[in-house]
């Protein structure tokens, strides 16, 4: 920037002619004029009223003038540094309405539209819950394996030390396939793939297998011919009923939240030896049998516990039949209900819902992958 200097006419500075002034003015005026947006105005502005732009520069060479010169060429440049100030102002609120009324008519609803009110579909919540169910045994290193449900009878009995006159092979709990000497069965269990399992893998065998089983029952609010089942064995040196408990307890927990474990009531399967029925600690109560306010607990009917499924260590008969060296070997099983599973942990109270196909109940689950 020049110093004051008493030694220039003002006349002579030529940024500071009255014509130049002028031309400069004009020049911004019509670039004003000549925006079509705020992006081209925005760049507009920097031109023409920028640190570099000329009627700044001219405005720098003032303080260079003799004193009695600085106040025409200040008038002057000041005038045309206003005029396209106000120009730059007035063409901004052109271009901002024009641009408020471009959007909106550009980002219009019509709300008149069809819409695809089909509903959506959710995953069925036996499908994920037996997913969750498997996630929990995979996560311990478990693998998941199924079984077909059209079995053997000798799978679904006779090897699982269920011999022919055990109750179970009545006609009142099994649905028997024609024709009879077949000896084909809807499994009523899913412990057939106990077996299955024993006679194609070698322990260590650490599986669990969630399926559909069936059983001439009733269709009532707890009770359906066709439910699921996951059962659990795990066959290695040295298993007790120490290593069940603790897996019960991991997978209660697993299921219903830290702190619900399990206890054992003494019980007969013919395929365990031990064998306890699982009970859980009541997830909404906590054990306590009775509710927040005091009065008994609605979903364990104040016991406090919860019927959960059957359990044991594997009778040595069972591991015989299945080519499975009981001198070496010791396992466990344990078969829980699914379904029922879900029921409680959802507050589902009748079993039917899962069967009827009402798209709002599976939705309620959401739609988890
Ligand atoms: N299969 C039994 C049932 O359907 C449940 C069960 C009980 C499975 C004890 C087992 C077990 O593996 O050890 O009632």
């Amino acid at each position: 920037m020049s110093g004051p200097n008493n030694e220039f006419d003002p006349v002579e500075v030529t940024p500071l002619k009255a014509e130049e002034v002028e031309a400069m003015t004009e020049a911004a005026l019509a670039a004003v004029a000549a925006a079509t947006d705020l992006d081209a105005l925005k760049q507009v502005r920097i031109e023409h009223t920028g640190d570099r732009s000329p009627l700044a520069l001219a405005n720098r060479e003032i303080g260079a003038l003799p004193p009695q010169a600085r106040k025409d060429a200040g008038q002057r440049v000041g005038k045309a540094r206003g005029a396209v100030n106000q120009a730059l102002a007035a063409r901004q609120a052109v271009l901002e309405a024009e641009h408020e009324e471009r959007m909106l008519v550009e980002e219009t609803v019509d709300v008149t539209v069809a819409v695809d009110r089909r509903p959506r579909g959710a995953r069925h919540p036996l499908t994920t819950g037996a997913e969750r169910i498997a996630d929990v045994f995979v996560a311990m290193g478990w693998e998941i394996a199924e079984g077909p449900v059209l079995e053997a009878e000798w799978l679904n009995f006779d090897a699982l030390n269920l011999g022919p006159d055990h109750p179970a092979r009545t006609m009142q709990d099994t649905f028997w396939t024609d024709p009879a000497e077949n000896h084909v069965v809807l499994r009523t269990h899913t412990s057939p793939v106990q077996a299955r399992t024993m006679l194609t893998r070698t322990p260590p065998i650490y599986v669990a297998c969630p399926g559909r089983v069936f059983r001439t029952d009733e269709y009532d609010a707890t009770h359906s011919p066709m439910f699921h089942q996951v059962e659990g064995i795990a066959i290695d040196e040295g298993i007790t009923m120490a290593h069940l408990k603790g897996t019960l307890d991991h997978f209660a927990a697993a299921m219903f939240g830290e702190g619900i474990s399990t206890r054992f009531r003494p019980s007969f399967f013919p395929f365990t030896e031990p064998s306890a029925e699982v009970d859980l600690v009541c997830f909404v109560c906590r054990g306590t049998a009775v509710d927040a306010d005091g009065a008994t607990c609605r979903t364990c009917r104040g016991e406090g516990w919860i019927e959960w499924g059957g359990c044991g260590v594997m009778n040595p008969r069972v591991l015989v039949a299945c080519g499975v060296d009981p001198e070496r070997y010791t396992g466990f099983a344990f078969g829980m209900g699914i379904d029922r599973t879900l029921m409680f942990r959802h507050g589902v109270e009748d079993l039917r819902a899962f069967f009827e196909g009402d798209v709002r109940f599976a939705t309620a689950f959401g739609t988890e992958i």
